[in-house]
């Protein structure tokens, strides 16, 4: 499944940069369209979730550089990138993406479905806490975060690329919809929104 990670270190870094460089963060009051403050969490603090995988093993969604550091450095993971921003504390109109741990099997889950994860803990799951929080439904600017699953390895993949869902879907990698995960801010935190 490698080949469809084509998310570069270096762009990532460079997203990195303007989702964190405030002198680079779109206006707030660019269009018409933009989020109401009243209703929705600032753009501007959404940072990177960023994703790293152990080939057909494992996949991993996290913020915070320490995450990245401490996979990547420690544990052998490969960096692919930034899959979404997405919020570190609940900000107005978001809810907590859950964070499901399986040591048996090597997976990753996350939901923000209350229901998923009490299923997942009497099930086996770790309770890893929340990784982020998103948007459940899609407001605000934000856009789907589909989620896939593969059984085999037993790997949930989560993207807001539609062409690397349709993609997966359609291949031979043998994954299967899971859905809409959740509703999380693009990778264009550069571009007047
Ligand atoms: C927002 O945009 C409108 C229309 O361009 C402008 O008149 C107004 O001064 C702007 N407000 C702020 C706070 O920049
Ligand atoms: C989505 O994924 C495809 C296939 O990997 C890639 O060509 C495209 O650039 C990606 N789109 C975005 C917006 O990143």
């Amino acid at each position: 499944m490698k080949s469809s990670f084509t998310v570069t270190f270096s762009s990532a870094l460079l997203l990195a940069f303007c989702a964190s460089s405030s002198a680079l963060a779109p206006a707030k009051n660019v269009t018409a369209t933009a989020p109401s403050p009243l209703t929705c969490g600032d753009p501007s603090d959404a940072v990177p979730l960023y994703f790293m995988e152990i080939a057909g093993q494992d996949m991993y969604y996290a913020t915070g550089i320490g995450f990245v550091t401490t996979l990547v450095g420690d544990l052998a993971y490969t960096f692919l990138g930034i899959a979404a921003r997405v919020f570190t504390t609940q900000e107005l109109s978001t809810v907590p993406f859950f964070h499901l741990q399986n040591d048996q099997t090597s997976d990753n889950f996350y939901t923000i479905s209350a229901t998923d994860r009490e299923l997942a803990l009497e099930t086996g799951w770790g309770d890893a806490g929340i990784a982020a929080y998103i948007y459940p439904s899609q407001i605000c600017g934000s856009v789907p975060l589909y989620g896939l699953y593969q059984s085999v390895d037993t790997i949930h993949f989560y993207t807001i690329n539609e062409t690397t869902y349709d993609a997966m879907l359609a291949g031979t990698g043998g994954w299967a919809d899971q859905g809409i995960a959740g509703y999380v801010l693009d990778l264009n935190p550069c571009a007047a929104e």
